[in-house]
């Protein structure tokens, strides 16, 4: 018997997946409706729409405007990779990670680019490594927002500032949630599918002067497939980042990415997004505070993701159970969620401990997690009692 009755009110928008995210409010496909389809990506008036998408992120982003900017192919991925390959060599390599993106990178510099000389600096999921042992002589490669384990970084302040290697921040999940501070980050990635909700395929890249120069003055021993090349002959490609792209781009997705873009500016900007994101995490942590089953992944309150809430299943029945039953208990509780339609995509990341992932980002309305919040204490009443039945039965 579950003691808690099933809610009446149901989220209007049940979309809190971490990636692809929640469209705008208000989103409809007759917001692509200016797509620039069936013409090239290289007329004027393609190139038009790809200066555009660059000239409003460097604007909403208030990104210097000695910092260059490209889209670029991948996604987030494509973009981390450019600048790992393109990069990493020339000194020694200092890589951070606490969830499994990260882990990911230190994965393609230690195996892939088999670079000998790297620190690593690990810390589990839910805590952050202590940022006061890194080594900013080397080239530091760290995630802003650890996606899959709710964890980020409190804020620029560790980032040595005369710093000698260059800060390379995988900034996917963090960008537009967080005012990030352009002058300690030299490199700086994030994917359209993250936070303004667009359509996936492409990444964004932001190099500071600093690494503008270590890719005109270092050539890396490896080769470099034709996707990676920012340089030729020892120099910047410029057309890169003005929009003429590598290879051909959706025109769909940047007519998409202006969409959301152009949204942010009617709601006031980078502050409107972070307090959408903001609200939203305390419409969040209320909850969890007045909930004994649930709590945070992240240990420490100032270093809870606003993006990617990671919560895990606290109740004494549930947490005795062993690691594998403690994940079918949480797809179970995801599933029944599905099953109503009113929370889809919330199961922890595959690598993760088990438990619950909500997207906190701009686009998705704090009235929404409100109404989610009751069903969210339904199914869990729900999944314990199939549990209590099953080990009687
Ligand atoms: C921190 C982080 N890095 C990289 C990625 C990969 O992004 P994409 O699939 O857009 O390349 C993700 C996706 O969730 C992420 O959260």
């Amino acid at each position: 018997m579950n003691p808690v009755q099933k809610p009446g009110m149901r989220p209007e928008i049940p979309y809190f997946s971490s990636g692809p995210c929640a469209k705008r409010p208000g989103w409809s496909v007759s917001a692509l409706a200016d797509v620039l389809a069936g013409r090239s990506h290289r007329s004027g008036p393609g190139k038009a729409k790809l200066a555009e998408v660059i000239e409003r992120t460097r604007a909403i982003l208030k990104i210097p405007d000695d910092y260059r900017i490209a889209i670029v192919p991948g996604s987030d991925t494509g973009a981390v990779e450019m600048a790992l390959w393109s990069l990493l060599g020339a000194r020694g390599v200092q890589m951070l990670a606490w969830e499994s993106f990260g882990a990911g990178w230190i994965s393609d510099v230690t195996k892939q680019l088999k670079l000998d000389d790297v620190l690593l600096l690990e810390a589990d999921y839910g805590a952050l490594p202590d940022l006061s042992r890194v080594d900013f002589d080397r080239d530091v490669v760290f995630t802003w927002n650890g996606t899959t384990a709710g964890v980020c970084v409190p804020d620029g302040e560790w980032i040595s500032a005369d710093r000698q290697g260059l800060t390379i921040c995988d900034a996917t999940s963090a960008v537009f949630a967080y005012d990030l501070p352009w002058d300690r980050l030299d490199v700086t990635t994030w994917s359209w599918q993250k936070v303004m909700g667009g359509e996936a395929a492409h990444g964004m890249l932001v190099l500071s002067p600093a690494a503008v120069e270590r890719l005109e003055t270092y050539t890396p021993p490896w080769p470099l497939p034709k996707l990676f090349r920012l340089t030729k002959g020892g120099k910047l490609i410029d057309a890169i980042f003005t929009g003429a792209t590598i290879n051909t781009p959706s025109m769909l997705a940047v007519e998409d990415a202006l969409d959301g873009l152009q949204w942010a500016e009617r709601i006031g900007g980078l502050a409107a997004l972070i307090d959408r994101s903001k609200a939203n995490l305390k419409a969040i942590e209320d909850w969890a505070a007045r909930t004994a089953w649930v709590d945070f992944l992240a240990t420490v309150p100032d270093r809870r993701s606003r993006t990617s809430v990671c919560l895990k299943v606290v109740d004494g029945t549930v947490a005795a159970l062993s690691n594998e039953d403690r994940t079918g208990f949480a797809k179970r509780l995801a599933g029944r969620l599905d099953r109503e339609g009113v929370a889809y995509d919330i199961g922890a990341y595959r690598d993760a401990p088990p438990g619950l992932r909500l997207w906190a980002g701009a686009t998705v309305e704090t009235s929404d997690l409100e109404k989610l919040f009751p069903w969210l204490d339904w199914a869990f009443a729900e999944v314990k009692a199939d549990l209590i039945d099953n080990n009687r039965g």
